[in-house]
C-alpha cells in the first residue's frame, strides 16, 4: 500500500523524535521514500547524520539554504510529497500551523502545502491538555488535519497521562488509512463507542456492560472502505481499531465535546451505550463511612443525548446520522419511534435481552430501521454486520 508513496516527515523538537528513527525504517520497508525534514529543537533529540542515513535521503533543515533552494525550493518541495507527517510535532509546532506562521523550514512547508498532512502530537500532559493547545488541535481538525495519537502513559519527564506519541507501527497505520482506496476515499465519518463513566467520586464511578465491540468492529469496517474515521471511545474492553484517529473520553459530556470537535462528518455512527444520568452531586474527595451507618444519597440529572442533538441540529448536521437502540422487548417498535424521536436517519436495533447473548458477545441479530421501515438481518458476527453497515454508508453517501 506504500510502495512508491512519497512522505515528507517532519521531524519536531521532542523526545519522542529517537520514535520517529524507527518510523522511518518501518516505512521504508513498506517501500515508501521517505524525505526527511529536521527542526532545529529536533536536532537536540536526533542527530541530522543519523536522520538521513536511515531515511537514505537528502536531509532539509534550513528555510535559507541557497543549494536547496536553487535544487527544490520549499514550495516545491512541500508539494512533491503525497503525505506530509509531522512527528513528533510538539506543542509549538502545533501552535504554528494553527496560526499559519511560516517562521522556518517546517512551518513554512506546512503552510505552503496542499497536501494531506497526518499530526502525531507528543507533549507533557499539561501542554496536551492546556485549552491552546487543545484549541489548536480543534482549529488543525476543521482545516482537514489528521492526527494519530497522542497515547496515554508513563511520560519521560515523570508524569503520566495523555501525550506519548503514538507507537511508531501505528503511525504507520495511520499513513495507510490516508492511502486506503475504497468508496469511502475522502469521507469523514464519525462513530462513538463503548460505555461511559460517570464518577461518583474520585475512584468511583457508574458504568454500563457495553464492551465496545460492535463500534470497534464498525469503525474497522469502515476505515477498510477507505473513510477517514474519528472514533470517540469510552473506557472499552476491546481495544480500538488501528488507522483511525481515536478520541478517548471517559464521560457523557466529555464525548459530547469530543463528537462537537470532531464535525463536520459526511456521516456519524453512534453506537457508544452512553449512561442516560450522571451523578449531579459527585463529591471532589473519596466519600467515607462515618460510622452512623447512613448511606450517601446520590442525586441524578440527565446527560446531554448526543444522538438526538447531533440529528437535530441546524447547520452542520451529518448527512447521514446512525443511532443505535438495544431492546429487551418489542425491538421494532420500540426503535421506529426512537427513531422518530431522535431524528436519526437509520436505527440500527437489537435484542439485548440476556437470553440473546448479545451483550458483550461476539455475535449480533440486528434490525436496520430508516425511512423505509425495518429490514431484519439473519445473526452473524459483529464483524459481519460491521461490514454490512459500512457497505449501506458506503452506497448511502455515493448516491
Ligand atoms: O435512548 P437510547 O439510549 O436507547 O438510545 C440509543 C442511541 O442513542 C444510541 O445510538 C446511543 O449511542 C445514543 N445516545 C446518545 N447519547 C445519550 C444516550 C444515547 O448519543 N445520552
Amino acid at each position: 500500500m506504500l510502495a512508491g508513496k512519497r512522505i515528507l516527515l517532519v521531524i519536531g523538537g521532542g523526545i519522542a523524535a529517537f520514535k520517529s528513527l524507527d518510523l522511518i525504517r518501518r516505512l521504508r520497508e513498506r517501500g515508501a521514500h521517505v524525505t526527511p525534514v529536521l527542526t532545529r529543537a529536533g536536532e537536540q533529540f536526533v542527530t541530522p547524520l543519523s536522520v538521513s542515513a536511515l531515511a537514505g535521503s537528502k536531509l532539509y533543515r534550513d528555510l535559507f539554504d541557497l543549494t536547496d533552494e536553487a535544487e527544490m525550493g520549499h514550495i516545491q518541495l512541500s508539494r512533491s510529497a503525497d503525505l506530509i507527517v509531522v512527528a513528533p510535532a510538539t506543542a509549538d509546532l502545533m501552535a504554528k500551523m494553527a496560526q499559519g506562521r511560516a517562521d522556518d523550514l517546517a512551518s513554512t512547508l506546512l503552510l505552503a502545502t496542499d497536501t494531506p498532512v497526518l499530526v502525531a502530537p507528543a507533549m507533557n500532559v499539561r501542554m496536551w491538555q492546556h485549552a491552546a493547545t487543545q484549541r489548536n488541535m480543534a482549529l488543525l481538525r476543521g482545516d482537514g488535519i489528521g492526527f494519530v495519537g497522542p497515547n496515554e502513559g508513563d511520560m519521560a519527564c515523570g508524569e503520566f497521562g495523555p501525550g506519548r506519541m503514538a507507537e511508531p507501527m501505528e503511525i504507520v497505520a495511520a499513513i495507510e488509512g490516508q492511502f486506503a482506496e475504497g468508496p469511502l476515499v475522502g469521507k469523514h465519518v464519525l462513530v462513538t463507542s463503548g460505555p461511559t463513566h460517570e464518577p461518583i467520586d474520585p475512584v468511583r464511578y457508574i458504568a454500563n456492560r457495553s464492551s465496545g465491540a460492535q463500534g470497534t468492529a464498525i469503525a474497522a469496517a469502515l476505515r477498510d472502505l477507505g473513510a477517514r474515521v474519528t472514533f470517540v471511545t469510552g473506557p472499552a474492553v476491546v481495544p480500538a481499531p488501528e488507522g483511525v484517529d481515536v478520541q478517548r473520553v471517559e464521560t457523557a459530556a466529555q464525548m459530547l465535546a469530543a463528537v462537537e470537535a470532531a464535525l463536520p462528518a459526511d456521516a456519524a455512527v453512534f453506537a457508544a451505550a452512553v449512561a442516560d444520568w450522571r451523578v449531579a452531586n459527585a463529591a471532589g474527595q473519596k466519600m467515607k463511612k462515618d460510622g452512623s451507618g447512613k448511606a450517601p444519597e446520590l442525586e441524578f440529572a440527565e446527560n446531554p443525548d448526543i444522538l438526538a442533538r447531533v440529528s437535530k441540529m441546524a447547520a452542520g448536521r451529518p448527512g447521514l446520522v446512525v443511532g443505535f437502540a438495544a431492546e429487551t422487548d418489542d425491538v421494532i417498535a420500540h426503535a421506529t419511534a426512537k427513531r422518530l424521536r431522535k431524528g436519526c436517519d437509520w436505527i440500527v436495533a437489537n435484542d439485548v435481552s440476556p437470553a440473546t447473548g448479545i451483550m458483550g458477545g461476539a455475535e449480533n441479530a440486528v434490525t436496520v430501521i430508516s425511512d423505509k421501515g425495518p429490514e431484519s438481518w439473519p445473526r452473524m458476527g459483529k464483524a459481519e454486520v460491521a461490514q454490512r453497515l459500512a457497505a449501506r454508508i458506503a452506497q448511502s453517501l455515493g448516491s
